[in-house]
């Protein structure tokens, strides 16, 4: 099996590839990603030199390289995107391009060459819940809230079209909240994390009672394997972490795992688009593939903390750079 990976630079997609040498070692993996901020040649440092493992560099919104790679694997799943729903309000164009256009290039491929499809996406197209409300599931109609979500269910409905239409073997997966190594430190776990470590708080917008459903990006990527092997012809699986806790639940449980007090946790002004509630409903994944999430939360954090400490050549280059001091800027004003 030849897997042609898209955006394996980025947090879960290296993650994705480290779960495939391990669980299969015999497979090859072509991971395409154009380094965008968030991608990072130092997320597959481990996998560089690996004999299965070949690296190439550009987008998938170029038409012509994305049609000869697909040509020559037998599947691919697709990673690549925009990520963040606070960058996607600032400025909303890479993410049409990459999460509408290039999805779109990739799936023209796969139509073209007759390729399996899997298309990773996120739990955020169902819009938010009331704290009362049934979990997301399979049949939840999508409400998206925010740019991100928004392209992201645009790209969803792409890949459901072109198996509709073009009767293209697709697959889809929409998950919650990961977490783990490698996380960017843009996302309210991995600030956190760098925070404490160099004796700054947790800032938490709003009143912290957004509830969110965490699950370790390893439980995620067996997941998707699970669904590249086994997921049947045009059907979504959806994946939760069955961990809900809100932002301020977190943050306590994080300063506890570190050995700090509550008073690391600042409360500041909220921003727009962020979504009340998320979580999942995996009951069809867990029933048709056996797959479930294996990580309890406070353990996975504690594994998360470990990494942090012990890879801080990886994260401070990262906080340290012009761009990231910028945006955190933005972010949190005049906070450190
Ligand atoms: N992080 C989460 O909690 C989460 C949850 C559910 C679903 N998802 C989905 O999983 C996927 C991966 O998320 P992530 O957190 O690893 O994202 P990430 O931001 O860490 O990584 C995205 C990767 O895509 C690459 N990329 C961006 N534009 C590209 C383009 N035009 N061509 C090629 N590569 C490009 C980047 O360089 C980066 O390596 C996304 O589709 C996201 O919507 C993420």
């Amino acid at each position: 099996m030849k897997v042609l990976v898209t955006g394996g630079c980025g947090f879960i997609g290296s993650h994705f590839i480290r779960t495939i040498f391990a669980e299969r070692p015999d497979w090859e993996v072509v991971n395409l990603d154009a380094l965008t901020y968030a991608g990072n040649l130092a997320n597959t440092l481990d996998i560089q030199t690996h004999p299965r493992y070949r690296f190439v560099y550009g987008s998938i919104t170029n038409k012509d390289l994305v049609m000869k790679l697909v040509s020559e694997v037998d599947a691919v799943v697709n990673f690549a995107a925009e990520t963040h729903v606070d960058r996607s309000i600032q400025d909303n164009e890479p993410f049409i391009l990459t999460n509408v256009l290039g999805v779109q290039r990739l799936i023209d491929a796969c139509v073209k060459h007759d390729k399996r499809f899997h298309h990773v996406s996120t739990d955020e197209v169902f819009g938010s819940l009331a704290p009362e409300d049934p979990k997301f599931h399979e049949g939840t109609p999508y409400d998206p809230k925010n740019p991100y979500s928004a392209t992201k269910a645009a790209s969803d409905y792409l890949v459901k079209a072109a198996i509709h239409t073009h009767g293209m073997y697709g697959t889809i997966s929409n998950c919650t909240n990961n977490y783990g190594p490698y996380l960017y430190p843009e996302k309210f776990l991995s600030i956190s994390i760098t925070n404490l470590m160099d004796g700054k708080p947790i800032y938490i917008h709003g009143d912290g009672r957004q509830i969110r459903d965490w699950i370790h990006v390893r439980d995620h990527a067996l997941g998707i394997l699970a669904v590249l092997e086994k997921g049947k012809h045009g059907h979504t699986y959806m994946m939760g972490g069955d961990s809900e806790f809100s932002i301020a639940e977190t943050a306590r449980t994080l300063v506890r795992v570190m050995g700090l007090n509550d008073n690391m946790i600042v409360f500041i002004s909220d921003r727009p688009g962020q979504d009340r509630r998320y979580a999942i409903d995996f009951t069809k994944i867990q029933n048709d593939l056996g797959w479930a999430p294996s990580l309890d939360f406070e353990q996975g954090l504690s594994q998360m903390v470990a990494w942090y400490r012990k890879n801080e050549d990886w994260w401070r280059p990262i906080k340290e750079s012009s761009g990231y001091r910028r945006w955190f800027k933005q972010q949190f004003g005049s906070v450190e």
